[in-house]
């Protein structure tokens, strides 16, 4: 047991949309509760959130469900609150929560102002705003970890999808600023995925559109397939457990050798 003793607050945790499809946010909590952890779930998506937290106790482990706009500072202190009142402790932060609405499948001249700093409050301030209110508490318990989730687009981006790769980049610089400024007590990571098969982004493809989408990004990457959302998981525990106790400050990179590889044929 890995986290036993230890209480975990997770964002955007909630299970997929489709009937409690895989998510990276709720792989984590499970992750984690099966090494021992108390979970905090923490995500706007009620339904969903309340879904990992069954799948949890129906595993024997133990954790609350927490609605939350992550854009909305009341609400995350809130949140913060309801974790010290039932924990009394925290040490581990795992910000996860991230939107894609709005017209941002766009470069920056078409880009709606209103849907780039929507984005930005969510994706980028929300890891914010849950860091610093959280960071007291963690203080509190005693000291832990961070981890946030980003992106491999924070090195690398797609063409006409301008707003994302910017707040990853951002999370980066955000994980490196918490590493010096609150060690030791508190040690902060990133993950940055490559494509990971989630509920969420399937949509309205048939199974079989499903397949075949998988399977073109799967020969784009070295390893032939793409991540699960239980070997991205598997490095937040990782991250957040002593396993990593001389690790901070670092972004890791989980794309199976996608960005390091050649894109072109001979
Ligand atoms: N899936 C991938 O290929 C991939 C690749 C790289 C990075 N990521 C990152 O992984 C993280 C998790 O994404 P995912 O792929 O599991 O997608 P997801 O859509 O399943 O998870 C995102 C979660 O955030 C929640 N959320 C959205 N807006 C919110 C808000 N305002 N307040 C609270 N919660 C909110 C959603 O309800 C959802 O549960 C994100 O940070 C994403 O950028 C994903």
């Amino acid at each position: 047991m890995k986290l036993k003793n230890k209480v975990a607050l997770i964002t955007g945790a909630a299970l997929g949309f489709k009937e409690g499809g895989p998510s990276i946010g709720s792989a984590i909590a499970l992750k984690f509760a099966s090494e021992g952890a108390k979970i905090v779930v923490v995500d706007v998506f009620e339904d969903m959130g309340q879904k990992t937290i069954d799948q949890i106790v129906e595993k024997g482990g133990e954790g609350i469900f927490i609605k939350v706009d992550v854009s909305k500072t009341e609400e995350v202190k809130n949140a913060i609150n309801l974790t010290q009142k039932k924990y009394n402790e925290l040490h581990i932060l795992v910000n996860c929560a991230a939107s894609y609405e709005g017209d941002i499948f766009q470069n920056v001249v078409n880009t709606p102002e209103e849907d780039w700093y929507n984005i930005i409050d969510v994706n980028l301030n929300g890891y914010f705003r849950f860091a610093k209110y959280a960071i007291p508490l963690i203080l509190n318990s005693g000291g832990g970890t961070i981890v946030n989730i980003s992106s491999s687009a924070a090195f690398k981006v797609l063409r006409d999808f301008c707003v994302y790769p910017v707040t990853k980049a951002a999370i980066n610089a955000l994980t490196r600023t918490l590493a010096v400024d609150f060690a030791p007590q508190i040690r902060t990571n990133s993950i940055c995925p490559g494509f990971v098969r989630i509920a969420n982004s399937e949509g309205d493809r048939t199974t079989e559109e499903i397949e075949d989408w998988i399977n073109g990004i799967s020969k784009k990457y070295p390893l032939r397939r793409v991540c699960t959302v239980d070997e991205i998981g598997k490095i937040a525990l990782f991250l957040a457990s002593d396993d990593s106790s001389y690790v901070n400050g670092q972004c890791l990179i989980v794309d199976g050798g996608k960005i390091i590889s050649e894109t072109h044929e001979f």
